[in-house]
């Protein structure tokens, strides 16, 4: 990983200097259903603060642009896959709203839909600044630009998904802890 092609995007630098409180840094993922993607990145993200031992500065949660499946633990197959690398997920979907981009520092989107949809609900301009695409964090060798949806897909959808995000959400955490405390 190259933490200067991070460190040098202007749109990822406009969005941790908006952090409120670097100490409690607060962000939310957010995919289409909310039981695939997004909950797994909320997974292995608090996994990767942990192996950091710094998850107290950090507040991760998980929202969807979509109402499909309120209430409900992530897709069996996420569940299991996930559980195969030691990450339980228990996350209960819920759709994204208003409050979120007061709530929240840091918006992430899975894909360039997920990211349109919530550019369109952002209540203010600099809330707009919160929202961030996942596949900013990718590494540069990586072949794709979004996080694919892996809901209608097979095993291997779901264990792309899962390497994606666990190289990304390692991103997210350095360059974040990197730039944000003085
Ligand atoms: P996710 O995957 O956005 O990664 O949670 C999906 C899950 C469910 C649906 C679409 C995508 N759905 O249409 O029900």
């Amino acid at each position: 990983m190259n933490l200067l092609e991070f460190n040098d995007n202007p749109r990822i630098r406009r969005a941790i200097a908006q952090i409120e409180n670097p100490k409690n840094i607060k962000v939310l993922f957010v995919c289409l259903g909310n039981i695939c993607r997004s909950p797994a990145a909320e997974g292995l993200m608090r996994q990767s603060v942990i192996e950091n031992g710094t998850e107290n500065r950090w507040e991760i949660d998980s929202a969807g642009t979509g109402n499909y499946h309120i209430g409900e633990l992530p897709d069996p197959r996420m569940r299991a896959h996930a559980r195969r690398r030691g990450l339980e997920l228990d996350h209960r979907c819920r759709q994204v709203s208003e409050s979120d981009f007061y709530n929240f520092d840091l918006i992430i989107a899975m894909d360039s839909s997920n990211y349109a949809n919530l550019r369109r609900i952002a209540p203010t301009a600099e809330s707009q600044d919160k929202i961030l695409q996942m596949a900013e964090f990718f590494d540069s060798c990586t072949n794709c630009d979004h996080v694919p949806d892996p809901y209608y897909d097979g095993a291997d959808g779901f264990e792309l998904v899962l390497d994606l995000l666990t190289a990304a959400t390692r991103n997210l955490r350095d360059t974040v802890e990197t730039n944000s405390l003085a």
